[in-house]
């Protein structure tokens, strides 16, 4: 086995220079194989492969969306970077599934998490939570994780912020990190909302604009109220020629639905801003996936094929649903994270059939030869069959 192991290392590039430095940390006294129980032990009281948390406060936000405060049932809250998510589970009329929610509280702040969740139109999971949760109600989740955040190293200290709806949550994190750390940053936050009444942390982020110079905080609707004032319409290259003084030297940070996510980033290439500079998170695929650009034509979301699970098993699933979502309803328990193609843990292998893989799912090149595809991402276009 271990003759086995050093075989693969030394295939690898560089592999030969890790064999030789793990012989000589053996030889001088270091050896990182015994090491191996004690560094999982410390990795995992801070990253908790599952966290236990209870809801501490609630705090509405209009009927349209809320905040929810979890601390943790025991122990400490593993630290996170502001920008990153939290795969909440929930159980709601017999399904397991989950959901993932930016932090919208800051990392400052080691005794919980917030979350706030806006209602979406076909509310499966926010419906749940903006409606029947309550002080007291325990749920698990899994992170913090996730890549949407400042790297000091890489990214400029001018920041634009672009979000849109309820994608203004991993600024706030970001925000409230910056300020109450007085950290030497330029931010810009364009906020997009359709009106006034879906505007979140409206007093919040005005009043920081207030107090600090290093703060610009743009509104812009796009279905404004009759006698609106401010600035309206999407959040295209003449809004932010408009409202963006410094494109060349930022970098942008763009969250939100991803039908605005595309948008927008079009519209920064368009004004020749690098790719480097462009940071985005996607809150999830888009509802209506037939609208996607790709989706076969003959097909309208709500057609029903079998999906044969490991050889034995049939389900029924929609070819509009993702196979995740389908495996969910028929309550196969998938250990997921981010429901948006990037973290692999949905991963499964489709072995006959065809499926409709919508855009943002980032697959290995060893998954793509052997036929392994994302779930979360993935939506039957014929019967298919699959092994988990
Ligand atoms: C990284 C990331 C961060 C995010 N952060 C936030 C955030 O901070 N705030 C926020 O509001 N949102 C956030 N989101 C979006 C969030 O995860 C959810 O997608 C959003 O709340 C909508 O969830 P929903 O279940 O209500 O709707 P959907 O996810 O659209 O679910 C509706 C779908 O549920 C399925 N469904 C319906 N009924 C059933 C059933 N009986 N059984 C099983 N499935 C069913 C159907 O497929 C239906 O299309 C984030 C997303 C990502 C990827
Ligand atoms: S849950 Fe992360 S890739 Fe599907």
């Amino acid at each position: 086995m271990a003759d086995l192991k050093n075989m693969i290392i030394a295939s690898m590039p560089h592999g030969k220079d890790v064999l030789q430095e793990i012989d000589d940390k053996r030889k001088s006294g270091t050896n990182y194989e015994l090491e191996i129980g004690k560094i999982e032990a410390t990795v995992g009281k801070y990253h908790k492969k599952s966290l236990s948390l209870v809801v501490n406060k609630i705090i509405d936000h209009g009927t349209l969306a809320r905040t929810i405060r979890l601390t943790p049932k025991e122990g400490i809250l593993p630290i996170f970077e502001a920008g990153q998510y939290l795969n909440l589970f929930t159980e709601i009329e017999g399904v397991r599934t989950s959901r993932p929610y930016s932090i919208s509280s800051s990392p400052l702040q080691r005794g919980y998490y917030e979350i706030t969740i806006a209602r979406t139109k076909t509310g499966f999971v926010s419906d749940f939570l903006i409606d029947d949760v309550k002080v007291g109600d325990e749920f698990s989740a899994n992170g913090p994780a996730g890549a949407f955040h400042f790297n000091p190293i890489f990214h400029s200290k001018k920041s634009v912020m672009i979000a849109g709806g309820s994608g203004i949550t991993p600024f706030m994190s970001m925000c409230r990190e910056i300020f109450d750390n007085r950290l030497d940053r330029e931010v810009h936050l364009i906020y997009g909302c359709r009106n006034s009444d879906s505007v979140l942390f409206k007093e919040e982020l005005e009043s920081l604009a207030k107090e600090y110079d290093n703060f610009t905080f743009s509104l812009v609707l796009s279905e404004p109220e009759a006698g609106y004032k401010g600035k309206t319409g999407f959040i295209d290259e003449e809004c932010i020629k408009s409202l963006v003084k410094d494109i060349k030297e930022s970098t942008f940070y763009i969250c939100g639905p991803q039908i605005m996510n595309d948008f927008v980033v079009n519209a920064l290439l368009n004004l020749d801003v690098r790719k480097a500079m462009i940071r985005r998170e996607m809150f999830g695929s888009r509802q209506d996936i037939q609208n996607e650009p790709g989706w076969p034509t003959d097909l309208s979301g709500k057609e029903s094929f079998t999906i044969t699970i490991d050889g034995k098993k049939k389900i029924q699933g929609l070819s509009g649903e993702s196979l995740l979502t389908s495996l969910e309803r028929a309550g196969v328990r998938m250990n997921v994270c981010c429901r948006s193609g990037e973290c692999s843990l949905c991963r499964i292998q489709l072995t006959e059939g065809k499926v409709f893989l919508a855009k943002g799912m980032l697959l290995r090149y060893a998954d793509e030869r052997f036929g392994y595809i994302h779930s979360c991402k993935a939506y039957p276009i014929t019967d298919v069959s699959i092994n988990l």
